[in-house]
Order: structure tokens, then C-alpha cells, then sequence
């Protein structure tokens, strides 16, 4: 466990003394996440390969006698306490009246207590203080963080007898249903799964995950975030949009869902669809490819190998998938001109963060680079920093 993670941790448990005046029983957390490659792939039953983060959600949890659950965290200064009893009216036709930080692990005690089939009075009361080091809206899922650590803590003080799998499924229960955002899988997976050093090659439709070496520092390579600080919400817009196209695409071509389709259908694709429909639905089904690709490619060659896949992986994104904006196309073309082995955008897209692939004797070059293009350009400075392949949710202390 690295300093920071300490120091996120002993934040959480000062917020519940400060908060709840006593001692919490235990603390759980869970990362964030970074995608490698296989982007709205997860939707369309297809393939990932993501990993979690050294930045962490950490949550203090107490447990109370009268059935509520309340929360507090280091990031809003609202408390919100609420029968456990009441949250199935709550989620999700009143979740509007949930501030919002507070759906995720309120909506994540809710799926749980559906998903086990437990009734709110069969389970104990409880205070939850949060604190994270997930940089917000950069892409990096802090909501992913916020579920898997809310998860973690209630499945086991409850005793639920869930595993991960059924974990992950409750937080993108609560992402879809108390947050409202029709996100896939992959976020959720990702966070519970992670391995240090190991990305996660998830089939989402079949949930099989399966641990692939990265080996980016034995290989002498960093893997930098380069988040554009420009916010985007998955709850509203083209998120929705894309997914409502794969789904008609996948409806044209008579398939459950894309993740059906393969390179060779593409020809027959463009016969039955409109352009822009067609280009989303090529997005997805390269993008599976190349997912099956940089999984062979790490093995065989290992991870120096795989840019040219990333760099076809951002091209789809911005000219088929047109999820890109200037500073994400701005951060990984100045990235590769500087050395960058790779880069490509990470996440849902519409602003967020790019990641790059890049040499250790290039890390400032690369840096100064992209720092340097998005001042010639007005955009606000970015912010740059590695991300090191790490462990999933579980119990700390
Ligand atoms: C967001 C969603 C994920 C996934 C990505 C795009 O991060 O939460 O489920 O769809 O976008 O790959």
C-alpha cells in the first residue's frame, strides 16, 4: 500500500470519528480504473481490457440499531440519512430527491439488498464515511470506486455470502437505476478485479475474466493519464445516444448484439444501414478486434508492441465513434510526437482523460510536450501523472 492510500484511509476514518463521534468497526476500499483498450465495447456484450488504479475510494463503516443508513464523505458536505427500509421507494423513481453524490452508495445498498434477496429488516443499520483520492470526471470512474468500496464493506457486515461478480453487478445496478447513467460492466469489473502489474480481459458477455500481464515496468514504460479537465456525465447525452445506435445497428443486422458482428460482416453492414449508424457499429466491432488483438499482442511480444493498436483504437473513436473532443485528440497527438510508444482517449469520451504509453527516458518529454500543445492551443493545462496497474476492492483494516 503506497502513502497515499494510507493517507486516504486515515482520512476516512478521522471524517467518521469527526462525524459520527466513535470508531468505525472496519474499512474497505476500492480503485478507480483506467481502460487499456475496448471502449463501448462493454455494452455490446463484447471484449475490455481495463485495470485498476493505484487512486483509491476508502469508506469507514460503523454499524447503528435502528435501520438506517447514512453517509458523509470528504468531497460534499451533506449528510444524508435514510431509512433502509425506504430505499426501494427511493430507487429509482425518486432518486432525484438524493443529492447526488449520495445515489452511488445509497443505490449500491439498495441493489445489494435486491440482489440478495434480503429483506431491509434482516440487516444491521449503518454509517459510511468517505474519502477518495479518484481524480472526478477525468475519466477514471470515481463512481466505479465509490460502488466497489460500498459493496465491499455492506455484502460482507451484512454477511451477504455474494461474490465479486455479484458485487460488480450491484454497482452498475445503482449506476443505471439510482444514478441514471446506462453505463456497461466494464467500470464496476474492473474494480473489484484488478491485480497489481495486470490488466483484466473481460468478456461482458459471459462476465470470464481472465488476468493478462502488463509488465509495463519491467519493459521500461510508464502509463501517463492525461486528463483535459473537461468535465462530461455519462447520465446525460451522447452516452445514451451511442448506446441507442449500437442497439439499432444490432437490430438491423438481426443479432443480439454487436459483439456478434465480426470485420469480415462490415461489408454487409454498410448495405443495411444509414452512414452514421454504420460507423458506430464499425467502431465497436474493430474495436473488438483489436481488444483480441492487444491481448495476443502482450503475450507474444509484450506491452511495447501494442501502440499501434491504441493509436487505430483513438482514431475510431474520433472519426467513427465521434466521441473525441479537441484536447483529447491535441493531448495523444502531442504525446506520440514527443516518443509516446502510444496513446488513446479512456472511458466514456466527451472530455475526460487520454492515457500514452510512453518510454521512462520520455515521461518529461512527453509531458512538457502536451502541456506545451494545449497552451498553443487556449486549453486550460492538463493534468499529467502515471497510473500503475493495482489491486481490487477489499478490506483494509
Ligand atoms: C464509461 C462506462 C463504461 C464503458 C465506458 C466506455 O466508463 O461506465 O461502462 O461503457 O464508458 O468504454
Amino acid at each position: 500500500m503506497t502513502v497515499h492510500a494510507i493517507d486516504t484511509a486515515a482520512r476516512a476514518r478521522g471524517l467518521f470519528a469527526e462525524r459520527f463521534g466513535a470508531e468505525p468497526a472496519g474499512t474497505w476500499s476500492a480503485p478507480g480504473r483506467a481502460n487499456l483498450i475496448g471502449e463501448h465495447t462493454d455494452y455490446n456484450d463484447g471484449f475490455v481490457l481495463p485495470f485498476a488504479i493505484q487512486h483509491r475510494t476508502h469508506v469507514a463503516l460503523g454499524t447503528r440499531d435502528d435501520g438506517v443508513i447514512r453517509v458523509v464523505s470528504t468531497f460534499d458536505d451533506s449528510a444524508v440519512e435514510v431509512s433502509l427500509a425506504e430505499l426501494d421507494a427511493l430507487f429509482p423513481a425518486r432518486r432525484d430527491e438524493v443529492v447526488e453524490w449520495a445515489r452511488y452508495p445509497l443505490g449500491v445498498a439498495w441493489a445489494l439488498l435486491a440482489a440478495s434477496g434480503q429483506g431491509a429488516g434482516s440487516v444491521v443499520g449503518v454509517d459510511l464515511a468517505f474519502a477518495s483520492d479518484v481524480p472526478v470526471g477525468a475519466g477514471l470512474s470515481s463512481s466505479a470506486a465509490i460502488e466497489g468500496a460500498t459493496s465491499s464493506a455492506l455484502a460482507e457486515t451484512w454477511g451477504l455470502g455474494l461474490d465479486r461478480i455479484a458485487l460488480a453487478q450491484a454497482g452498475r445496478t445503482a449506476e443505471n437505476e439510482a444514478v441514471g447513467a446506462p453505463t456497461g460492466i466494464m467500470d464496476q469489473m474492473a474494480s473489484m478485479l484488478g491485480r497489481a502489474d495486470a490488466a483484466i480481459f473481460l468478456d461482458c458477455r459471459t462476465l470470464d475474466a481472465v488476468v493478462v500481464d502488463l509488465g509495463f515496468d519491467a519493459a521500461g514504460l510508464e502509463l501517463l493519464v492525461m486528463d483535459t479537465g473537461v468535465s462530461h456525465s455519462h447520465a446525460t447525452g451522447g452516452y445514451g445516444d451511442r448506446r441507442a445506435s449500437c442497439e439499432l445497428g444490432a437490430e438491423l443486422l438481426g443479432v443480439r448484439a454487436l459483439r456478434d458482428v465480426t470485420v469480415a460482416d462490415l461489408p454487409r453492414a454498410a448495405e443495411l444501414m444509414d452512414d452514421v449508424t454504420f460507423r458506430r457499429v464499425r467502431h465497436v466491432v474493430t474495436e473488438n478486434q483489436r481488444v483480441l488483438d492487444t491481448v495476443r499482442t502482450l503475450r507474444e511480444q509484450g506491452p511495447a508492441a501494442i501502440g499501434d493498436l491504441l493509436v487505430a483504437s483513438h482514431a475510431s473513436m474520433r472519426d467513427d465513434f465521434e466521441i473525441s473532443v479537441p484536447e483529447l485528440d491535441t493531448a495523444v497527438d502531442a504525446a506520440l510526437r514527443a516518443g509516446a510508444v502510444g496513446a488513446r482517449m479512456t472511458g466514456g469520451g466527451f472530455g475526460g482523460a487520454a492515457i500514452a504509453l510512453v518510454a521512462h527516458a520520455d515521461v518529461q518529454a512527453v509531458t512538457d510536450a502536451v502541456t506545451a500543445a494545449f497552451a498553443a492551443s487556449g486549453f486550460a493545462a492538463p493534468t499529467i501523472f502515471p497510473v500503475t496497474p493495482s489491486a481490487g476492492a477489499g478490506r483494509d483494516g
